[in-house]
Parts: C-alpha cells; sequence; structure tokens
C-alpha cells in the first residue's frame, strides 16, 4: 500500500496477512472515514442489532457532552449473546479458559448465555435495578465475565474493581459508586499463592456501608469468613429456582450507562470513567475487527486483566460481538515455568497474541529458548498495550515469539477513549515503537502549551480533534471535573495527558504520561492514591511518590517519606511501608524504593515539584529552581 517511502526502519506487513484482512487498504478506508465520519461510523452501526434505529448519529449540541446514536434503543450484551444464539455460532465457543492450577472450561456462546440469564436473576432477586451500580472483584475467571454480561443485561452498571488491588483502593470505589451488591470470590491463584479476594473484601466492607448483598463465586475453595444475610455462594445460588436460565432483558437507551471504570487522574481521588451502551458497543467492535482482525476461525488471547479497560473492552466486549473465540488464562505468565504462556500459545493454537511491554520484557529476560521449544506457528497478530514499546522489545516479540511473520499492532488508547486510537491495521508499514496513525475517522494531533500543532518531530501534547463513538461520556457524578480535566486546556481538543511526536510521515510516537499518572508494568497508578497511602501509616507525616525508569516494569514507584518528629527511618520501616502501601492499594503500587528526607520541594503554592524529585533520584541536574520556595 506504500506509496511513497516511508522514513526510518520499516516493517511491511507479509503479503499473507493482507490479502485475508477485513482491511486490505487502509489509505483507502481512512479516506472514506474522513470525508464523512458520522457516516462511516453509522455504517459500522449497521452491523450490530438494534431495537429502534437512532434519530442522530452524533449530538454535539452540549459539547463537550457528545452523544452518540441518540434515540436509538439496543441492550450490548444482546449484541454479544442473544445474537449469535440464533445463528451458527450458537454452538461456537466463545471463551476457553486455563486456571494457573490446571483447571480448564470451554464455554459456548449457547451455554455463556444461559450462564449470564441466571446471573442476571439472582441479580434482579437481589432488588438490583436499572442504573444501580454493582462491584466485581474477582481474579481472572470466567465468572466475571459473565457477571458483567448479566449486569449490561439488566441495565445495572459494573463497577469493576482490578483483584489487585487492595483494601482502601475497594473501598474508595465501592463508596464512591454507591453499589448495592459486591460480586466477589473467594481467592485467585497467583504465582501459586492464593490472592484472598474475600477477606480483602472483608476488610473493605468494615469501612465502608451500602453494600447489601455479597455474591461470592467459589474458586479456591480455601476457608473464608460469610457473614449470614449479607453474604451468599454463587454456586448455591445458581440452583436456586429464581436462578432461571432465561431473563428478559433490558432495552436500553444507547446513551445509557453502561459501567464505571475508576481510573487514576491528575490529583485527588481516582475518576468513574462511564461508557455508554451504545457507542461503546459500535467502537470496541469496529476497532477489534480492523485492527486484531477477527476472523471466524481465529482463537483470540488478550492477555490483560478484565479489572482493566483493555480486559472491559478486548477481552469481554469486543470480543464476543465480534463472535470471537477467545482465550483467557488466570495466572501469573512464568509460572511454573517461563514457557507457560508459549506452552498454552501451542497447546490452544492461539491466533492473536495481545498484551503489554512490560510482559513482553519480562519474558524476554529468561531468553529465547523457553520460546523456541514451543511450536507458534498458529500466531498471525501480535498486539501490545499499556505504555510506549522499546524498539529492542519490539524486535524480540517480532523476530522471536512472531518469527518474522507476525504484523505487532501496537495500540494507543485510555480507560477514557473506550477503543483504540492510534493504531496500525495489519496491512499498515510498521515502525518499532510508533503505533502509526490514527484510527480512520479520527483526527489527532501533537500541539504546543497554547494549542498550535508543533512541526514534524518535535515534542509536544497529544490531542484529540474530533469527537468517537466510544468516548468517555463524563466522569460519574462530576461533570464539571470531567470538563476541567479534559476540555479545559484547549477549546475544543481533548487533551490525552500524554507528551508525543508526529514524525514527517505522519506516524505518532508516545514517550509518556505529562502529569502524575505513573505506569507501573502498564497498570495506571496516580501518585496521589501512592501518597495517601503512606500518610495513612502512623509514622508518616508528609510524602511523595514519583516515576523513575525501570527496565522491565517501564516505570517504578520511588517514594520520598517525610517521617513524623522523633522517628528515625530505617530498613525495617521501609519495608512495613512497603507492606502498608501493598495492603492498601495493591502489591502493584509497593513503592520500589523509600527515601526518607526532611522536606520536600514544593511551589510557593503548595505544589510538590516532582520535576526536582525526578531527577534527585536519578542523579539528573534538576534544571530551573526559580518557582521552588525553599
Ligand atoms: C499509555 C490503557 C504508548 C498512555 C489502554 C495512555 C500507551 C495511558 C499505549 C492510558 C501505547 C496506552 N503506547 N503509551 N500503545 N497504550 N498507553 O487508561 O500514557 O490504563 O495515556 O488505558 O497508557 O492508560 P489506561
Amino acid at each position: 500500500m506504500a506509496k511513497k517511502k516511508l522514513q526510518g526502519e520499516v516493517f511491511y506487513p507479509p503479503k499473507e496477512v493482507i490479502e485475508n484482512a477485513h482491511i486490505k487498504d487502509w489509505d483507502k478506508l481512512n479516506k472514506q472515514a474522513n470525508t464523512d465520519y458520522a457516516k462511516f461510523w453509522s455504517d459500522r452501526a449497521e452491523e450490530l442489532h438494534w431495537f429502534k434505529k437512532w434519530d442522530r448519529v452524533i449530538d454535539d449540541r452540549k459539547k463537550p457532552f457528545y452523544k452518540w446514536f441518540t434515540g436509538a434503543k439496543t441492550n450490548i450484551s444482546y449484541n454479544c449473546l442473544d445474537v449469535h444464539v440464533q445463528t451458527h455460532r450458537r454452538n461456537k465457543i466463545a471463551l476457553v479458559w486455563e486456571g494457573e492450577n490446571g483447571d480448564f472450561e470451554a464455554m459456548s456462546y449457547f451455554r455463556l448465555h444461559r450462564e449470564t440469564c441466571k446471573f442476571a436473576n439472582i441479580l434482579k432477586s437481589m432488588g438490583v435495578e436499572k442504573g444501580d451500580r454493582v462491584t466485581i472483584y474477582m481474579g481472572r475467571i470466567p465468572e466475571i465475565m459473565i457477571a458483567m454480561l448479566a449486569c449490561a443485561r439488566i441495565g445495572a452498571i459494573h463497577s469493576v474493581v482490578y483483584g489487585g488491588f487492595s483494601v482502601e483502593a475497594l473501598h474508595e470505589r465501592i463508596e464512591d459508586s454507591k453499589s448495592k451488591v459486591l460480586i466477589v470470590a473467594d481467592g485467585a491463584y497467583q504465582r501459586g499463592k492464593i490472592v484472598p479476594l474475600k477477606q480483602i473484601a472483608d476488610e473493605a466492607l468494615q469501612r465502608a456501608g451500602g453494600i447489601e448483598h455479597v455474591i461470592v463465586v467459589k474458586r479456591t475453595g480455601q476457608e473464608i469468613n460469610m457473614e449470614f444475610g449479607r453474604d451468599m455462594w454463587y454456586h448455591e445460588l445458581r440452583e436456586l429456582p429464581i436462578a432461571s436460565n432465561q431473563c428478559a432483558l433490558e432495552k436500553m437507551d444507547s446513551e445509557d450507562p453502561l459501567f464505571i471504570l475508576y481510573t487514576s487522574g491528575t490529583t485527588g481521588k481516582p475518576k468513574a470513567i462511564l461508557h455508554t451502551h451504545g457507542g461503546y458497543m459500535v467502537g470496541t467492535y469496529t476497532t477489534l475487527k480492523y485492527v486484531f482482525d477477527i476472523q471466524e476461525q481465529d482463537r483470540y488471547w488478550c492477555a490483560a486483566d478484565p479489572g482493566w479497560i483493555t480486559g472491559h473492552s478486548y477481552i469481554v466486549y469486543g470480543p464476543l460481538l465480534n463472535g470471537a473465540t477467545s482465550f483467557m488464562y488466570e495466572g501469573a505468565p512464568n509460572y511454573p515455568y517461563p514457557n507457560r504462556w508459549w506452552k498454552m500459545i501451542e497447546n490452544y493454537g492461539i491466533n492473536i497474541l495481545y498484551t503489554a511491554p512490560t510482559a513482553i520484557r519480562g519474558l524476554m529476560r529468561f531468553g529465547e529458548a523457553w520460546v523456541k521449544r514451543h511450536d507458534l506457528s498458529s500466531l498471525r497478530l501480535l498486539g501490545s498495550v499499556g505504555e510506549p514499546i522499546n524498539p529492542e522489545a519490539w524486535k524480540w516479540y517480532h523476530s522471536v515469539v512472531g518469527n518474522g511473520n507476525c504484523p505487532i499492532m501496537d495500540t494507543w488508547w485510555q480507560t477514557e477513549t473506550g477503543m483504540f486510537m492510534i493504531t496500525p491495521m495489519p496491512c499498515v508499514p510498521l515502525k518499532p515503537g510508533s503505533g502509526t496513525k490514527p484510527f480512520p475517522g479520527i483526527e489527532m494531533d501533537v500541539v504546543d502549551e497554547k494549542g498550535k500543532p508543533v512541526k514534524p518531530n518535535e515534542e509536544g501534547y497529544l490531542v484529540i480533534k474530533t469527537p468517537w463513538p466510544a468516548m468517555i461520556r463524563t466522569i460519574y457524578g462530576d461533570d464539571e471535573r470531567y470538563v476541567t480535566q479534559y476540555w479545559r486546556k484547549y477549546k475544543g481538543m481533548y487533551m490525552t495527558g500524554d507528551s508525543a511526536r508526529k514524525d514527517k510521515d505522519g506516524y505518532f510516537w508516545v514517550i509518556g504520561r505529562v502529569d502524575d499518572v505513573i505506569k507501573v508494568s502498564g497498570y495506571r497508578l496516580g501518585t496521589a492514591e501512592i501518597e495517601s497511602a503512606l500518610v495513612s501509616h502512623s509514622a508518616v507525616a508528609e510524602a511523595a511518590a514519583i516515576g523513575v525508569p525501570h527496565e522491565v516494569k517501564g516505570n517504578a514507584i520511588y517514594a520520598y517519606v517525610i517521617l513524623r518528629a522523633g522517628l528515625t527511618g530505617n530498613s525495617t520501616l521501609v519495608e512495613e511501608l512497603r507492606q502498608h502501601v501493598a495492603h492498601e492499594v495493591g502489591p502493584i503500587a509497593k513503592p520500589e524504593q523509600i527515601e526518607f528526607v526532611d522536606s520536600l520541594p514544593k511551589t510557593r503554592s503548595g505544589k510538590i515539584m516532582r520535576r526536582v524529585l525526578k531527577a534527585k533520584a536519578m542523579g539528573e541536574d534538576p534544571g530551573n529552581l526559580s518557582t521552588l520556595e525553599d
């Protein structure tokens, strides 16, 4: 397809991959989409089921509160399940699952539909109605998918909290969402150990009010506390007459909420990003189809966690909307040995693998012999998400895992965007480390402080200039924060919070966050959450967290701590503080290093100057200190 010669190191996709792909000519599609993006998206929407068609594709009368497919009636859960059950896909496998301990499950669309109906009926019997929030806190097991689809079916808003989060993070999210029901697993297997999810939830519930019922899914079977009248076993509930395998669904307005997902922002507590049934459905369906080129016979594996946006969009909704067969794995990539992933790719004949740079770098450390033991020839496409992928990891992934034949879809997007925004398609020439160009119909740019486009190869702020169907609708319960956070800085443009460069070929190179978000192993964490966890420890007076480059994790957390008067720091206290953060926020938030200091660099208005701290942590010159208070 490349008409003009591209600059730099370029990988051209193999002919066989393009020949059979949904999209063979990116330029043509891009031109069509950019000529009339409303038409482009409404044509895509036509491929899905609507109980009633829309009056308008896009309603921008109350910018930046954009609406999509207004007037339409649909239900994403219906499109994920019922639609397929009525076709040749009725007995097709929707999900193949392997537990870390070797347990196995394969679920057809027919069965997934029935299980979803049963779960939906259980929720209804507990008084859950359209618009109610339900918190879900589980590991990577099929029931997490079923629980999400069940909520969507009856119009309840799910709020999934990642199973790697801990007490305070869960408490905060339950309370903020005002959930009535909590769905939790007794535990999860991770690296041969059990993560005591129910026990963590019990502790969170002692801090949070509002939860009336707890549904407990048995996964690990260890002894747990069941509170009489509040906690009920899912396997017992599903045997009751109320849990019928048929459940009438709620016909949802296109703009009715589907879920909230908490994510870390610049300051303060995590924000509940709101997505809706209609636009999110069209966006995730289309992007997955075109980018990972989902074909009827494919076995697709997104190795993310359902508790993050990647899992919502590309483990649960996107694949099911496409009638795909997905694979899900519960545990750690290197358990019990570093060939676990490669073994499963061979065993299950996986065709598409979508993961994060940190996982690739982690597995790369063990050497290629672990990969080469396995026949990975089923792979056709690879994917990357969560942070910039360094060219070294890209090349290892491409040549060792993909045997040089599999194009890498480096997808840039966010919890807020709901769907891929900068991404190649299988027919697009690739440059290692670049996500190539915006998805057709979406205009993005790199601008300076004032919002003016910068010159090619210059660094600037990454912005989005056109609305897209799966876009964030608001921060749940805080419209004002939605506007200030994303739309205030540049008029009419969405601010991503990332910095980037655009080269002469129009390829985007994302550099990283420019705000107080730290990406640790691809997980999005806010400095505020880590700092407040540290400060909640009785020995700590003040704390500041920053991210410093880390070979495998991308970034690691480095924390500066001021102790209360009279206390002195030592290695025991460092360890105690690290454990405290793990207990409050989650093991992923544990600082790599803690340094005790007497003061923190602040501006005259009291804002911590993270730039100065970062320079100190890295032994660099802190630069201009004119705004420093002390
Ligand atoms: C970063 C994850 C470079 C970016 C889907 C973004 C990336 C943040 C990429 C969103 C990529 C995600 N290349 N950076 N391919 N993908 N990011 O909300 O900084 O957890 O703003 O969504 O991850 O993180 P979030």
